[in-house]
């Protein structure tokens, strides 16, 4: 199975989950996803992540981003451990949990690192945008919870130079300037960002952000 690798076209499936079968493709329609794995069920970081990602959902729904949640256990032990993570969490956990018992979604998503565990899923973050490519992957081990606001600046950070001609620089969250993508002339720059141009060397020109 050859490793995923960004650009590339998100494999699709159809799996059980808490909330039923669900296909990736028509599950995500025309928006964008985050498909993010969890080495096991009844595990302390697992369930504040999953407590914390509950509580960011209204978030991911502003910016078009269905949430995907997968772990290696089955919907029964999804079902109770949903309780326990809603009464410590204090939450509601209102996306779905993928039951991949079989390892199926796991292995399509090179999920499992051997050196690091044989058989639990690291802690994977898939970004896929409306065209089903991957934009983004990030991976955390086992032992380190992952940051939400974090991976709601990536996603701002996607969404953004998915539209304009731009990038964003160190430590950027939304609302400030940003970098004017190396490829467009200076010249041409002032023409296409009305907000101005900032011209700090030949290659790194800044400009507010065009979105807002
Ligand atoms: C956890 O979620 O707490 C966890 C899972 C596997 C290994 C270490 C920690």
């Amino acid at each position: 199975m050859p490793t995923l690798r960004l650009g590339d076209a998100a494999p699709d499936f159809t799996a059980d989950s808490s909330m039923g079968m669900i296909n990736l493709y028509d599950y995500l329609g025309d928006g964008w996803g985050i498909l993010f794995s969890h080495p096991a069920d009844f595990t302390p970081v697992c369930t504040t992540e999953l407590g914390t990602a509950s509580k960011f959902k209204n978030e991911f729904d502003q910016r078009n981003v269905k949430m995907l949640a997968l772990s290696v256990d089955g919907v029964a032990s999804h079902a109770e451990w949903i309780k326990d993570i809603n009464e410590v969490q204090n939450t509601e956990v209102n996306f779905p949990i993928i039951a991949d018992e079989d390892r199926k979604v796991s292995d399509l998503y090179d999920m499992i690192h051997p050196n690091a565990n044989s058989t639990l899923t690291v802690r994977s973050v898939f970004i896929i945008g409306p065209d089903k490519t991957i934009k983004l992957m990030i991976t955390y081990p086992a032992s380190t919870g992952r940051n939400f606001n974090e991976l709601l600046r990536v996603i701002d950070s996607l969404q953004l130079t998915a539209y304009h001609k731009v990038a964003t620089p160190a430590n950027w969250k939304n609302g400030e300037d940003v970098v004017i993508s190396p490829a467009i002339a200076t010249d041409d720059a002032k023409k296409i960002f009305s907000k101005g141009v900032e011209e700090i060397k030949p290659y790194l020109r800044m400009t507010p952000q065009p979105n807002l």
